[in-house]
């Protein structure tokens, strides 16, 4: 059964193993495919403990940590913050735990930190993101051309936003 706690100190060599998956970074990160460290994923815990403009999550199945997700840049002036989500165990992609996660993250945002709008970026190829996005109400603001490059292919990053009148009114399924 997928659960979600908060992310604790002991989680970071997940997020380690995670982030440096081939398969799970394939198109996220400010770099697509760059790796990272236990050293820096300690540093990063140290910040963001002391950051109140993030709410970082554990998606668990049960007990077993299978990704992270989380709100960041949370401004409590403008009623808006960023949005995003990784599942980093292979077996739990393409099965629904995506959406789980998010409509738990999005009642979270909407109901509890009673936000005006939920922005994200993601790489225009990230098929199951996009899908998953649209899914859940999130539309197309604008589209980066040619925003990121990897191994010398250029790709268009959309920036999608979902407002809380829009999320209110969807019906849940
Ligand atoms: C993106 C991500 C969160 C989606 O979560 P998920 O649980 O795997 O997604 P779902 O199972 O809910 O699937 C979402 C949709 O994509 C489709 N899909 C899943 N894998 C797919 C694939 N490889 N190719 C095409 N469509 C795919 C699903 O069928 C579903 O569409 P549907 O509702 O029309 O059936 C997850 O795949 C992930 O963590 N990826 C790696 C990290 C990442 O890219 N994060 C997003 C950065 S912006």
């Amino acid at each position: 059964m997928i659960k979600i706690r908060i992310h604790k100190r002991i989680d970071i060599p997940f997020r380690v193993k995670w982030l440096n998956n081939p398969l799970a970074n394939k198109f996220t990160g400010e770099n697509i495919g760059e790796t990272t460290t236990l050293k820096k994923q300690k540093e990063w815990f140290d910040n963001y403990q002391k950051n109140k403009n993030k709410k970082f999550f554990i998606i668990a199945d049960d007990s077993k940590p299978i990704g992270f997700m989380g709100l960041s840049n949370i401004n409590k002036v403008n009623k808006n913050c960023d949005i995003f989500i990784m599942i980093g165990e292979d077996d739990y992609r393409g099965r629904g735990v995506g959406k789980i996660a998010m409509d738990w993250l999005l009642d979270y945002g909407f109901y509890k930190l009673k936000l005006h709008k939920i922005n994200l970026g993601v790489i225009a190829d990230n098929v199951p993101a996009v899908k998953l996005y649209k899914k859940l109400g999130f539309k197309i603001e604008g589209t980066m051309i040619d925003e990121v490059r990897h191994k010398n292919k250029y790709y268009n990053f959309y920036s999608m936003a979902l407002f809380e009148k829009n999320y209110k009114k969807r019906i849940k399924v």
